[in-house]
Formats: structure tokens, sequence, C-alpha cells
């Protein structure tokens, strides 16, 4: 049996891809290229160039009819390109997905793992944010992946299958051994653009917006470890193989870290100080998003290990450094 793995050249992706192998696992990579990298799937998986959108090609990777589970990461991801694309991110996000569950069900798939995010909660009154919230985002991303864990609740409810939709908080980090990373050029987020900024790619980090009702005026995420974000991936497939009925599960620590508090901790790291400017609040940014993480500990055992925000921040910078070198060889 093999899983098949969307999106397993991305960033994300690929931390999965490298933990089944770990695990003995037999692996089917399909992804699109667009953000990820060829080099970022290692030798040996079965890698299918292809976009998830196209109904043919996901016919054919299914049709040996040992497909065990489906781990779908292949995405748009971006927020604010989200506030300005809504209907492209709805057909990569949605309508995309809806293909790929279509394919799934046709093939007899019996489990499914989805990417979702905490985006689906929007603003929230009560923080931490458990996944009986009210479920309101603001941004068309957060939308875009609501409308695929709905369509995934109904399905199973239809279907032979089980799926498990898991909520990420703010991913970063990379791989303790220093196989992956984040590695687009362009990425936007946090923890990366800072790291590219202390190491000299970028000019200054921007810190979107100082007027938010916290603490120190800038936003509260909560960043969970790449590693431990995949360790709760495994937890939820062998969960789903023992019988485990659908769920959805939120993955953060239940503590959250401001802007400037992240920007604190890549000082503490490089030892220096990071230049930044202020700039406007970025369209569909909550001021606080923290996860209520119960349910995973308790329903599928997960029991994260690099909680600590200077080990998330130094295996981050570990890989910029690693990746400029990998860049300048290739
Ligand atoms: N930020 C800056 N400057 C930057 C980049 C980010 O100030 O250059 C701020 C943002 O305004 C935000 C915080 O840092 O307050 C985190 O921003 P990210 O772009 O790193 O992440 P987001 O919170 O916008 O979004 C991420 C993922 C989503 C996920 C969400 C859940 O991209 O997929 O976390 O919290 F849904």
């Amino acid at each position: 049996m093999t899983i098949v793995v969307t999106g397993g050249a991305g960033y994300i992706g690929s931390h999965m891809v490298l933990a089944l192998l770990d695990a003995g696992e037999d692996v089917t990579v399909i992804d699109n290229l667009s953000t990820g990298f060829r080099w970022a799937v290692p030798d040996g998986v079965r890698f299918i160039h292809g976009d998830i959108g196209d109904e043919a090609l996901l016919k054919r990777a299914l049709s040996t009819g040992d497909c065990e589970a489906i781990i779908h990461f292949a995405g748009s991801i971006v927020v604010p390109d989200s506030v300005a694309d809504p209907l492209g991110y709805y057909l990569n996000n949605t309508v995309k997905t809806r293909g790929l569950i279509a394919a799934a069900v046709a093939a007899g798939v019996p489990h499914f793992i989805f990417s979702s995010t905490a985006a689906v909660y929007g603003i929230q009154d009560e923080m931490p944010v458990f996944e009986t919230a009210r479920l309101d985002p603001i941004s068309p991303y957060g939308t875009s992946k609501l409308m695929s864990e709905l369509m995934l609740r109904d399905t199973a409810a239809a279907h032979d299958i089980t799926y498990a939709a898991l909520r990420y908080f703010n991913v970063a980090g990379a791989d303790p051994q220093g196989r992956s990373g984040q590695s687009s050029p362009r990425a936007t987020h946090l923890i990366k653009v800072a790291a590219q900024a202390a190491l000299g790619d970028r000019p200054y980090l921007e810190i979107f917006g100082r007027d938010y009702p916290t603490p120190d005026g800038t936003c509260i995420r909560d960043y969970i470890h790449v590693t431990d974000l995949i360790a709760a991936h495994m937890a939820a497939l062998n969960y789903l193989r023992a019988g485990g009925r659908s769920d959805v599960f939120n993955c953060g620590y239940g503590k959250g870290y401001s802007v400037l508090e992240v920007i604190s901790a890549v000082e503490r790291a490089t030892n220096h100080p990071l230049v930044v400017r202020d700039g406007p609040p970025r369209p569909g940014d909550a001021p606080m998003l923290v996860a209520g993480a119960k349910k995973v500990r308790e329903r599928l055992g997960w029991a994260p290990e690099h909680e600590d925000l200077d080990e998330i921040v130094a295996s981050a910078l570990h890989w910029e450094n690693r990746l400029k070198t990998k860049l300048a060889v290739s």
C-alpha cells in the first residue's frame, strides 16, 4: 500500500514525505512544482509531476487501487494573496480539493488527511480557540479551506472514507537533520522572512501593524515546529488506520508569541539587531490566534517535542543558511 502526498515537494509536504520514509512507508508524491522543488523529494519516492486539478492524472495515479491514504498539502497559502484573488484561491484550494476527494472515493481510498488552517476561525473573542468555536474566516484563504473541510465531512458521511482535518496554526522551523525546510524565495511567513532579513537576504523586516489589541500592539500567533506538525499527521494516520472516526484537530501548542517576541528570538539567535520597519496592518490578519490543543494530544496521543520558540527560530536560521549554500552550488 502507498500513501499519496499531494504537495510533497513543498515545505510541509516534503517533511511529511521524510517522516513517512523514516517510518518505512511507501510514498507517492503528486506535485506541480509551482512552489515546491523536485530536489525536496528524496530518491526512491514515486514522483508524479502534475496538478491535482488534472482529473485524468489523479485517476491514473490512483488506478492501482493500492492507495491507503491521501495526505493533501497541495494548495495556495498566502492570506493577503487570497484577499486579492479570491477566485484563484477557491479554484486552487476548494475546487481542486473537491476533485481530489471525488477521485479518492472513486478509487476506494480509505483515509484522507487534510491540511486545514487556523484561519477558519477568523477573529474570536476567546483565546485559546478550540475546535468547537464558531467558524468565521475573515480571508478567502480561510474560507477556501473551510469549504474543503465541509466537503470532507459530508463525503465521509455518505461514503466509505474517514478523514482527519488538521487545522494548522503557524508552522515554522525545519527538519532537525537539515534535510528540508521552507525553501520558497518568495515566502511571506514571519519566521522565514525574519531569517532572510537576519542573513542579509532582505534589507529589513516589515512589522505589519503595531496597533492591535494585544499587549505590545503586534499580532500574536501560535508557532508550531514543522517536525511536531508532521508528528501530528503520523498520529492522525495511525488513528484513522486503527478505525478512528473522522474529526478535526487543532495543531498548535496553546502558547502565543507576538511579532516583537519573534523578532527578539531572532536577535537572540543571531546576537545581532534585526533591521525592522513599521508598515500598515495587512488585510485579513486576525490580532490573535492561539490553539486550544487538548484534543490533538488526548485523541491522537500527540506529544510535541520542539515547543521552544528559540529552537524553532534556530532551526529556521540553520535551514536558511543551508539553502544559501544549496542554491549557490546548484
Ligand atoms: N508579519 C509581519 N511581517 C512579515 C510577515 C508577517 O509583521 O513580514 C506578521 C503578520 O502580520 C502576522 C504574523 O506576522 O501578524 C504572522 O504572519 P504569517 O504571514 O507568518 O502567518 P499568518 O498568521 O498570516 O498565516 C499563517 C499561515 C496560514 C494559517 C495561519 C494561521 O500562512 O496558512 O498562519 O494562523 F492559516
